[in-house]
């Protein structure tokens, strides 16, 4: 597998080829241009974060968004992700961007091959954390995702829980955004 990050030009022209829709693709973008942001904000407060890997992972994140629309469009885009030879990096994202990330015993009982699909790195963090802010292409409040997340899953589901825990962490990291 490479492990060299595809360009901006490339990752666009991938999720073309692998049939994502426009709609897709624009909301993609505005996840990767705020990813960035977020990223920069972060550089800022010391962190150490790898800029190409928040931009071209944005960009990738919903490539299994060309096969479905449902939770397993994480799992769908990281077998694309495998078979495009994309780096390592770039599969994690994809598959550990759902929600707040998918721990391995829901992993299970969505039917996946059991592993923890929860954001580690920074940039994972970062990506997800992005994907929750936008809706469509448009920026929207996290307190917004949060609804959703409740009136589709129930207050009590534990991904609101992990949703609420990202936001804290990246708000540690970016304060004021
Ligand atoms: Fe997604």
């Amino acid at each position: 597998m490479t492990e060299r990050l595809p360009s901006e030009r490339e990752a666009l022209k991938i999720l073309r080829d692998v049939g994502c829709s426009e709609k897709v693709i624009d909301h993609c973008r505005a996840v990767a241009d705020l990813a960035v942001e977020i990223a920069k904000r972060c550089v800022k407060n010391g962190l150490k974060v790898n800029m190409d890997l928040v931009k071209i992972g944005g960009l990738l994140h919903d490539i299994g968004r060309s096969r479905t629309h449902t939770v397993n469009h994480a799992i769908e885009g990281s077998k694309i992700a495998k078979k495009l030879n994309l780096p390592s990096v770039i599969v994690k994202v994809i598959e550990r961007h759902v929600g707040g990330g998918i721990p391995i015993e829901e992993a299970k009982s969505l039917g996946w091959p059991p592993k923890d699909y929860t954001p580690q790195s920074i940039e994972e963090k970062i990506i997800t954390y992005a994907d929750k802010l936008i809706e469509g292409s448009r920026r929207i409040k996290i307190e917004r995702t949060i609804k959703a997340f409740e009136e589709k899953l129930g207050k009590n589901h534990p991904a609101i829980q992990r949703l609420k825990d990202l936001h804290k962490e990246m708000e540690s990291y970016i304060s004021g955004l």
